[in-house]
């Protein structure tokens, strides 16, 4: 058994966004039907019920914690069900929670040798006391199982692997020409699997493009969480809100000939659910067209607080 619990749904920011009067913000700000207000990227996931391992360690932790009572202290003075973190990459949508968990509580974090590296360049991390918080090395195309700090396996298994993205904004170096210094492992992919029965999902909340490859490794799986940051490349533009396209921000867009509708469609997938999902991307509305078409193509639009039981 595996239990994913959506803690976070959107892309970086939220939704709304602090500074932003773009139609989603608005509408969710306004209280808008059917709308809700969408925290910033990140999964829990569990195999045995009271042992969580969270993926991304989003700045809006501390309330996600709030928000979802599996995540709270359940015993003694001090306690907590989440047993660690694995890291996709190093944005600070990803990344910053990470500052919310300290006060000495045994953790292991998980991440590419390249994520590890900024975190220890950035002595702000080392709040998290080494004393109590492992950093593990994780291999890309080689699965292990999670361990606690205690080493014992908590029956959830990763196999890592690389796609296409780009190197964390905040660590782009326009010096290095025009993927800013990007290098591998800078942004992952990961396949979750049970130990104790066959069930697996992927969960790849940023990916520039669906190589052959990764279509082919995702093909016949039984979940994924796919990066669902913006309907159009150019939609922050087109909406006069920014300025750069998904392929810029390493993000494909849902729609069109080049997006990730059109590159899943004809793959066995049981359930599609697109997670970091921009405050730009008119599919949180929904009544809107854009909902409906990606509702018609199988997708389902994740929200936080979704449970979803495999
Ligand atoms: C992204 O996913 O593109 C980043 O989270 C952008 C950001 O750090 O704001
Ligand atoms: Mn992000």
């Amino acid at each position: 058994m595996l239990k994913v619990l959506v803690l976070g749904s959107a892309a970086g920011g939220g939704s709304p966004q602090w500074n932003c009067n773009s139609p989603v913000s608005k509408s969710v700000r306004d209280g808008f039907e059917g709308t809700s207000p969408r925290t910033q990227s990140s999964i829990a996931v569990t195999a045995n019920d009271n042992e969580w391992f969270l993926f991304n360690a989003s700045p809006d932790l501390g309330s996600q914690i709030l928000k979802n009572k599996q995540m709270h202290p359940q015993k003694d003075l001090r306690h907590s069900p989440i047993s660690g973190v694995v890291l996709t990459n190093g944005d600070v949508d990803h990344v910053a929670g990470l500052l919310t968990l300290r006060e000495r509580q045994k953790l292991s974090v998980y991440a590419h040798k390249r994520v590890h590296s900024v975190l220890k360049d950035n002595s702000i991390f080392n709040v998290l006391n080494p004393d109590f918080v492992d950093r593990r090395e994780m291999v890309m195309n080689k699965k292990f199982e999670l361990k606690n700090k205690d080493n014992v396996g908590l029956g959830i298994e990763v196999e890592a692997f690389e796609v296409p993205g780009k190197i964390a904004l905040w660590l782009e170096d326009e010096s290095k020409g025009e993927n800013f210094g990007t290098q591998e492992g800078d942004t992952i992919g990961l396949k979750i699997s049970s130990t104790r029965d066959n069930k697996s999902f992927y969960y790849i909340p940023a990916c520039a493009e669906v190589t052959k490859e990764l279509a082919q490794r995702i093909n016949g799986s039984e979940l994924i969480l796919f990066d669902g940051t913006l309907w159009k490349n150019d939609e922050m533009s087109s909406s006069k809100v920014g300025e750069k396209t998904g392929q810029r921000m390493g993000h494909m867009n849902n729609s069109g000939e080049d997006g990730s509708m059109k590159a899943l469609k004809d793959l066995n997938i049981k359930k599609k659910v697109y997670i970091h999902i921009n405050t730009t991307n008119p599919i949180l509305l929904p009544n809107s067209d854009e909902r409906k078409i990606v509702e018609e193509n199988g997708w389902e639009v994740s929200y936080d607080g979704m449970e979803i039981s495999l």
